[in-house]
């Protein structure tokens, strides 16, 4: 119990919490935007897929107890490591210099409360249905819920599609900084793979990024076919 309160006391404790936090939020992004890129597949893949999820409930709570654990623990210790900088930093104000760092890593604090509003957004569009009811409560020929509807009649919304896109710029930058942080955080590193390891947070954030964007670009530009919509 002392050993888990002088880790959530301590800077370096607290940067071993939001690296593991956000490596399980990381690869939940990953994950998801793979899920969503079966709407390329049709309306009958993604309508299976998020059947199959729901019909494992223990797996699906499961994976929901531990993102938002992952969330509570990655804000906690963001919140906490910024209030203990700006504490240190007036004690050694004379001492202070500017550091060398990126743009990514300044926007940090920043881009996760936009991204905090984004998902609390997210949230109420597709997970509980109260921004668009009509689309939420669509169904398809088979009985399921209509997950493809959903997206395609929502993006078929420019303010809603401009929404998502505006929001995955600062998920871009936080995924650039924290995935290469996570290695220097851990002392993972090795002069051999330095170089793969600072590309590594780029790479994932531009997946990411390109992957997501995709869809509402996709839709506003007809490629995605208007759904079947059923009842
Ligand atoms: C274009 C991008 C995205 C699309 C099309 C999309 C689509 C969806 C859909 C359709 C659902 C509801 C799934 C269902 O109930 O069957 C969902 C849930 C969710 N999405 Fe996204 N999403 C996108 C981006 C994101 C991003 C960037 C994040 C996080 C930063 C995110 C976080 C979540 C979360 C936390 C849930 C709730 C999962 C659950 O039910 O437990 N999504 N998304």
């Amino acid at each position: 119990m002392t050993g888990l309160y002088a880790l959530f006391r301590s800077t370096v404790g607290l940067k071993w919490l939001m690296g593991v936090s956000g490596l399980v939020l990381s690869g939940f992004v990953v994950v998801h935007m793979l899920g969503n890129l079966q709407v390329y597949l049709g309306p009958d893949a993604i309508n299976a897929y998020a059947e199959s999820l729901r019909k494992m409930p223990v797996l699906l709570w499961t994976a929901r107890i531990v993102l938002l654990v992952a969330f509570g623990l990655h804000v906690f210790s963001a919140v906490r490591i910024t209030q203990l900088n700006r504490a240190a930093r007036q004690h050694q104000y004379e001492l202070w210099s500017p550091q060398v760092t990126t743009y990514a890593a300044r926007t940090m604090f920043m881009g996760g409360i936009i991204l905090f509003a984004f998902v609390l957004y997210h949230l109420a569009h597709f997970t509980f249905g109260l921004t668009h009811p009509e689309h939420f409560q669509l169904h398809d020929a088979k009985g399921r819920h209509d997950v493809y509807a959903m997206v395609v009649l929502g993006f078929r919304q420019p303010l809603v599609s401009l929404s998502y896109l505006v929001a995955m710029v600062p998920l871009l930058l936080h995924l650039q900084h924290g995935v290469s942080s996570f290695f220097q955080t851990f002392g993972l590193n090795h002069p051999r793979y330095n170089g793969i390891i600072r590309a590594l947070g780029p790479i994932v954030g531009l997946i990411v990024f390109f992957g997501n964007c995709s869809i509402p670009l996709a839709v506003l530009a007809g490629l995605i076919p208007y759904p079947v919509v059923g009842k």
